[in-house]
């Protein structure tokens, strides 16, 4: 591979010193141990190919991760808060102010971005942006959500006014190859609906959401956002052994979360919001179009370098069009530009951590040792933390990438004549999120699809797999998920349903009408939010 290493572009790295975590309304400042950051980014100093470090985060304590969610709990005060008893429209005005002091900082996160989780400018601009846009899609779901509550119902002579209610403190954790998106798609649902949040970001992923704190900290009543930096077992483990969390929005393993819902004592008072690992498959039938469906599954299965849940992980062709498709798609991925975020047209950037590489390297092996082959030029060659696609050809049962997650560039292909070999790897699948489906016979595709939405929760016809339009329902079976999550979704599942009704008796009515008119209520009110 060329040098790709960034003082062959001059470009500054970002340096994020990080002593502060926010509790209590407060930015307050830690003197232990911190966390190193490290770039997915190397560079190359005096011939020496090293990741870079870009700064260190606080790795707190037990102690700063209790004093986090007692915040977030006096805040909640049992819903006699400040925040829980908002009207909707006072909790808006709030986001927005947030939402505001977010753009300003629109640049710096996205140089973080590219820095800390090697996403490419373009990738890392759409995320911010995507983030903004869910942000405004949320407000308007939300306003949409009490107007339909705004007005009162009368059933078998009980009038009720039935409207959402926050659910107490939420415990909220990203992932970090989306770490502002998909953080932000419950963070944001879980404040809006008047919870009040314990936050920690990924270990990888945390930097990013520094220029944010301020943010946090000016836009929200104290202790409605407290952000917590560390090691999960010691600053996870106690909050959820306290049993104080009423909600856990985790993105990560199955495994992970698992371990987490353990330690709360009450599993019947934690509802999780859980978006977890997948194995999506792509089936390309005889009669599919080649050209589309190669494009489909290069960018499916390697768009950020293949580190999406919702990447396609596994690609089974028909045998009597295999020849054609390994030949376009070998030629389409050799053609991928490798290089740092910010070159124009990237691909393939770094990856986060010279042991995902290695992990990359030990499942090609693995399958080489088994009877595969990397049948494209310029698979599994690397420079630094890059790792150039592998596509292994034909991926067996007994190889490791038959059943692991890989999160990143290697591109399994099995061949098939018979149906029933990719619907048995789904059926067996520990995962369950989503399918691609390729072909061009309706009544071919209808029989597919019947079976295979009862497997996975999103078939997807000619198209890969993603979790967008966020407005869209995701969600998945099995080791994959748990709730689902889309602008309006995400909303009802950080909330829960709860009603004022009486018999329609004279006083009631009067009562209803009383307190109604004269705004005596936040939740008992007929008023309409433009
Ligand atoms: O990592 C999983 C993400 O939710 C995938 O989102 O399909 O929009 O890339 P995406």
């Amino acid at each position: 591979m060329k040098n790709l290493f960034p003082e062959d572009k001059n470009l500054t790295p970002v340096e994020v010193n990080q002593s502060e975590y926010l509790i209590n309304g407060e930015l307050r400042t830690w003197k232990g141990d911190t966390h190193p950051v490290l770039s997915p980014i190397c560079t190359n100093i005096d011939g020496e190919i090293k990741q870079k470090q870009i700064g260190y985060y606080p790795l707190l304590t037990k102690e700063e991760a209790l004093n986090a969610l007692e915040s977030a709990v006096n805040a909640y005060d049992h819903g006699r808060g400040e925040w829980p008893l908002m009207s909707v429209s006072e909790r808006i005005g709030h986001i927005k102010m947030f939402l505001n002091k977010m753009r300003e900082k629109r640049d710096e996160v996205i140089k973080i971005l590219m820095w800390e989780i090697g996403k490419s400018l373009n990738d890392s601009a759409k995320e911010f942006d995507r983030t903004v846009d869910y942000i405004l899609d949320t407000i308007e779901a939300l306003k949409n959500l009490d107007r339909v509550s705004s007005r009162f119902t009368i059933e078998n002579g009980i009038a009720a006014q039935i409207r959402r209610s926050p659910l107490g403190v939420t415990l909220c954790m990203g992932p970090y190859n989306y770490p502002l998106n998909e953080t932000f798609t419950t963070l944001i649902p879980a404040l809006i609906m008047g919870n009040t949040v314990v936050f920690k970001p990924a270990k990888f992923g945390a930097l990013l959401h520094r220029p944010l704190l301020e943010a946090f900290r000016d836009s929200f009543p104290k202790g409605v956002i407290n952000t917590i930096y560390g090691r999960g077992r010691e600053v996870v483990t106690p909050i959820m052994e306290s049993g104080k969390i009423n909600v856990l929005a985790f993105i990560g393993t199955s495994t992970a979360a698992n371990n987490i819902k353990k330690s709360h004592p009450y599993p019947n008072r934690l509802r999780s919001v859980l978006g977890l690992e997948a194995k999506n498959a792509a089936i390309v039938l005889p009669d599919s179009d080649i050209e589309s469906t190669v494009k489909e599954c290069v960018a499916g299965s390697l768009s950020y370098n293949g580190q999406r849940c919702t990447a396609l992980k596994m690609l089974f062709v028909h045998t009597d069009i295999i020849d054609t498709f390994i030949e376009k798609f070998t030629a389409q991925v050799d053609n991928l530009k490798a290089g740092m975020p910010w070159d124009e047209s990237v691909n393939i950037t770094p990856l986060p951590d010279m042991n995902t590489l290695e992990y990359m390297q030990d499942l090609v092996m693995d399958a080489n040792e088994k009877g595969a082959s990397v049948i494209n030029r310029r698979g599994a060659e690397t420079a630094g933390t890059l790792f150039f696609p592998a596509v292994i050809y034909p991926a067996k049962p007994d190889m490791r990438i038959y059943n692991e997650e890989q999160f990143g560039p290697v591109v399994p292909i099995i061949p098939f004549t018979n149906i029933d070999d990719p619907i048995e790897y789904i059926i067996n699948s520990e995962y369950g999120q989503q399918v691609s489906l390729f072909g061009n016979d309706p009544d071919n595709l209808a029989h597919l699809i019947d079976p295979l939405v009862n497997q996975v929760c999103r078939v997807n016809i000619n198209s890969q797999c993603q979790r967008g339009p966020d407005t869209f329902p995701f969600t998945g079976r099995k080791n994959s998920a748990e709730g689902t999550l889309s602008v309006s979704d995400a909303l009802r599942v950080f909330s829960i349903r709860t009603l004022v009704a009486g018999k329609t008796t004279e006083q009631n009515k009067s009562i209803l009408t009383d307190i109604t008119k004269e705004n005596r209520s936040k939740f008992l009110s007929t008023d309409f939010i433009f």
